[in-house]
C-alpha cells in the first residue's frame, strides 16, 4: 500500500519521520505550489499536485495529511487542514492513524482515521481522539480526554484528565489545560497558558494582552 503525503510543508517533514520511524517510507508528497514539483522534503519527492491522487484507486493509496498550521487571536487556522482531510476522505481516500514509533497510547484510547501522534506524544487510557487531529510533539492527552476532529495539540502541551477540546481547537504549544476543563470548538489556547477555566466556542485563553 503506498502512502501519499498531502502538502509539502514543513508539518510533512514531522509526519515523514513519524512514518519512517515505523518503517513505512511515503512514496510521494503532493503540493498544490507547482513551482515546488520537483524537490523533495524530507528525502520525499514532490511529484505533483494533490489532484494527482483522484488519478489513484482510493483501495490503492493511503493519505497523510501534511499540512500544519498558524494560530492567531482569532482563528486557529485550521481550515486548511480540515478541508484538505475532508475533500479527500469525502472521496473515499483512507488516512490512517499515524504514531510516530516513540509515542505512548493506552490500549483502550480511541483515535479516529487520520489522527496524528507525533515523536514523544503521549495518549493516556480512556481518552478519544477525534478524526484529522494532531498530536503534536511531546504532547500529552491524559486520561479520559475527549479531543474534537481536526483540533490541534501543539508540541509540549498538556491536558490533564477529563478535558475537553472541541472541534477544530488549537491548543499552543506548551499549555497546560487543567483537570476537566473544556476548551470550546474552534477556541484557541495560547503557547504557554495555563488554563484552569472552561474558554468558550471561538474563544481566546492567554497570551499576553488577555
Ligand atoms: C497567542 C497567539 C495565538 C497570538 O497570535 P497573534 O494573534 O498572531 O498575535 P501576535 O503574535 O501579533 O502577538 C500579539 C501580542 O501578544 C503577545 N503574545 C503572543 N503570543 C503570546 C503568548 N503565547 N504568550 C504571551 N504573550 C503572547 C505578543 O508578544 C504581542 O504582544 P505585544 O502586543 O505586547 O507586542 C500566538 O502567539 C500563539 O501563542 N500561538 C500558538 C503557537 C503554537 O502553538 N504553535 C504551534 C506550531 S506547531
Amino acid at each position: 500500500m503506498s502512502v501519499i503525503v498531502l502538502c509539502a510543508g514543513g508539518h510533512a517533514k514531522v509526519v515523514i519521520e513519524a512514518l519512517l520511524s515505523r518503517g513505512i517510507r511515503p512514496a510521494a508528497v503532493t503540493d498544490r505550489d507547482a513551482a515546488r514539483i520537483g524537490a523533495t522534503v524530507g528525502g520525499i519527492p514532490i511529484t505533483g499536485p494533490d489532484d494527482d491522487i483522484l488519478k489513484m484507486d482510493a483501495a490503492s493509496v493511503e493519505l497523510a495529511n501534511g499540512l500544519g498550521n498558524r494560530a492567531s487571536r482569532s482563528d486557529a487556522g485550521l481550515a486548511g487542514r480540515r478541508a484538505l482531510f475532508g475533500r479527500f476522505a469525502a472521496l473515499g481516500y483512507r488516512f490512517p492513524v499515524i504514531a510516530h514509533a516513540s509515542a505512548v497510547i493506552a490500549s483502550d484510547a480511541v483515535l479516529g482515521d487520520g489522527a496524528q501522534v507525533m515523536a514523544g506524544g503521549v495518549i493516556q487510557p480512556a481518552a478519544r481522539v477525534g478524526r484529522n487531529v494532531l498530536v503534536n510533539t511531546r504532547a500529552v492527552v491524559e486520561h479520559d480526554c475527549v479531543v474534537g476532529d481536526h483540533a490541534h495539540i501543539a508540541p509540549g502541551a498538556i491536558l490533564c484528565g477529563g478535558v475537553s477540546v472541541g472541534e477544530g481547537a488549537h491548543i499552543g504549544a506548551g499549555a497546560v489545560v487543567l483537570v476537566g476543563v473544556s476548551v470550546g470548538a474552534g477556541a484557541i489556547v495560547a503557547a504557554g497558558a495555563v488554563v484552569a477555566r472552561n474558554v468558550e466556542a471561538g474563544g481566546f485563553a492567554g497570551g499576553g494582552r488577555d
